[in-house]
Order: C-alpha cells, then sequence, then structure tokens
C-alpha cells in the first residue's frame, strides 16, 4: 500500500471529530434489533452516515461494510474495503454513557492494513500500522507479552459465554482472573497493549472482530473462531484474540 500515512491521517481527522456529532443528538431513540437486548440506537446510525459519508468523499470508489447497513449473505469487495462499527458496546453506551468505541478498519486486496480503536470519552485513538506496530494517541507502544493462562487477566462478556461449557470453565478456573468492557473493540485493545491476555465473543459481526486481522500479524497475536478455524470478514463469527501461550493453555493443554 503506498498511501499508508496519508490514510491514517484522513482517518485520524474523521474519528476525532465523533464527539462532535454525537453531542449534537439531544434525546437518544433505542430500538432493539435480534432480541429485547440487542440495541441500537439513533446515535449508532447517524455516526456510521456520518463515517461512510467522509471515507467516501476522501476515497471514492472503496467499498464500507457498516453494522447498520450490512446486508447479510452480500459479497463485499475486499480490493479496497472499510469496516466500521459506528458505536461498539451499544448497550453500555445506554446504559452508562461510557465504554464504548467506534472501530474502522482498512483492508486491501482482503490484506488488513489500518486498525482503529477510538475511545470516544476519553479520546483516546488506537490505531494498528501495517509494518509499524501499535500507537495511542500517535506514540508507539511496545509489542504485548506472551503471557500464559495462569498469569493473564481474560475477558469475555460471562453471559454469552457461558453456553461454551468446556471453554468457560477452563479459562475461568485457571486465569488469573476475568473482566469485561463489553465491547469487544475495547476487550480486544486490551489484548493487544498487553493488558489482558485474551478476550473471547461467542458470535460477533466482521465489524467487532475487524481490527484483530492486523492486530494478530503485527503484534504476534492468537485470532481464530473458538473452533481453531482462521477468521473471515465473511459473516457472523466466534472469536478469540489472545497471547499465544492463552490459547495453547485453554484449547490446546488437555
Ligand atoms: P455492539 O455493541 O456493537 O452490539 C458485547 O458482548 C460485545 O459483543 C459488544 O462489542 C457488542 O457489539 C458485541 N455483540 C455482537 N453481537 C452481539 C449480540 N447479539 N448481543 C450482544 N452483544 C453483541
Ligand atoms: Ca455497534
Amino acid at each position: 500500500m503506498n498511501n499508508i500515512y496519508k490514510y491514517d491521517k484522513i482517518i485520524e481527522s474523521i474519528l476525532r471529530k465523533i464527539p462532535e456529532i454525537i453531542a449534537k443528538y439531544g434525546d437518544i431513540s433505542i430500538e432493539t434489533k435480534s432480541n429485547e437486548r440487542d440495541l441500537v440506537t439513533t446515535v449508532d446510525k447517524g455516526v456510521e452516515e456520518y463515517i461512510s459519508s467522509e471515507l467516501l468523499k476522501h476515497f471514492p470508489g472503496s467499498e464500507i461494510l457498516g453494522e447498520e447497513t450490512y446486508e447479510e449473505g452480500r459479497s463485499y469487495d475486499k480490493s479496497k474495503l472499510f469496516v466500521i462499527d459506528p458505536i461498539d458496546g451499544t448497550t453500555n453506551f445506554v446504559k452508562q454513557r461510557d465504554d464504548f468505541c467506534t472501530i474502522l478498519s482498512y483492508f486491501e486486496d482482503g490484506k488488513p492494513q489500518l486498525a482503529y480503536v477510538y475511545e470516544v470519552n476519553r479520546d483516546l485513538l488506537y490505531s494498528i500500522i501495517r509494518g509499524e506496530g501499535i500507537f495511542i494517541n500517535g506514540k508507539k507502544i511496545e509489542k504485548p507479552e506472551d503471557k500464559t493462562l495462569k498469569e493473564a487477566l481474560i475477558t469475555m462478556d460471562l453471559r454469552r459465554m457461558i453456553d461454551k461449557k468446556d471453554i468457560f470453565e477452563k479459562s475461568v478456573r485457571d486465569s488469573f482472573g476475568t473482566r469485561g468492557v463489553g465491547s469487544a473493540g475495547l476487550d480486544s485493545i486490551k489484548v493487544a497493549i498487553g493488558k489482558t491476555g485474551a478476550y473471547m465473543n461467542p458470535k460477533a459481526g466482521p465489524w467487532d472482530f475487524s481490527p484483530c486481522f492486523l492486530m494478530a500479524e503485527e503484534l504476534g497475536l492468537h485470532f481464530s473462531d473458538l473452533e481453531g478455524k482462521e477468521m473471515t470478514l465473511d459473516g457472523y463469527s466466534s472469536f478469540i484474540i489472545s497471547t499465544k501461550s492463552v490459547y495453547r493453555d485453554i484449547f490446546e493443554d488437555e
């Protein structure tokens, strides 16, 4: 990819305006999607519209796969593809107005190039740049250590993971401790910056795990579905992003 720094600058300027966009909403209207706990708000839809229109203005001809406009089963063109989750952690947004983020990832010919998790309330931008590593608000940080399960805090949505009985029991029992922010983006980034050793999600959309492709490649992390199969952007899937040792300790160490 030729213009990686130009892309990075433009994407950062788009993301940094999200607090302003959100602040414009007065009363937020909340609807449910697949069930009564699956929420979407006018802000989710408005932020996706804002990001998509900015991206298409700056990068005409690119394809956008966004959570709020996703068409299941449609084949998205991966030659220049942006994947967006406008508000990740919508439940947190609705219940706490905190612990939510925006996720944006860019792929060229199916290969991950750039990945962003923007923690809106704290104006914290985590960026991963192919060939360069991981940055917090522009400052490069070290790759995470390869912690074992015994040493690591791990995160998951406990209620949604409870049905994956074997994985759930092993990881809850043998890890140093369990936590969970409730946002795939923020929970995954904690693995990328070495605060935790794993994040698992039993069913997520491509927008939820889109940054993990580059995290795994750049930072030497494990990324697969919960059966160990390779991840794709082609639909909903379970996933785990973790250190290599934590994956081995949960799945291969009988
Ligand atoms: P969302 O906030 O964008 O919906 C919560 O456990 C995490 O999993 C959030 O990142 C949430 O993303 C994601 N998630 C994906 N599918 C979900 C579902 N059906 N119910 C709740 N959270 C879901
Ligand atoms: Ca979302």
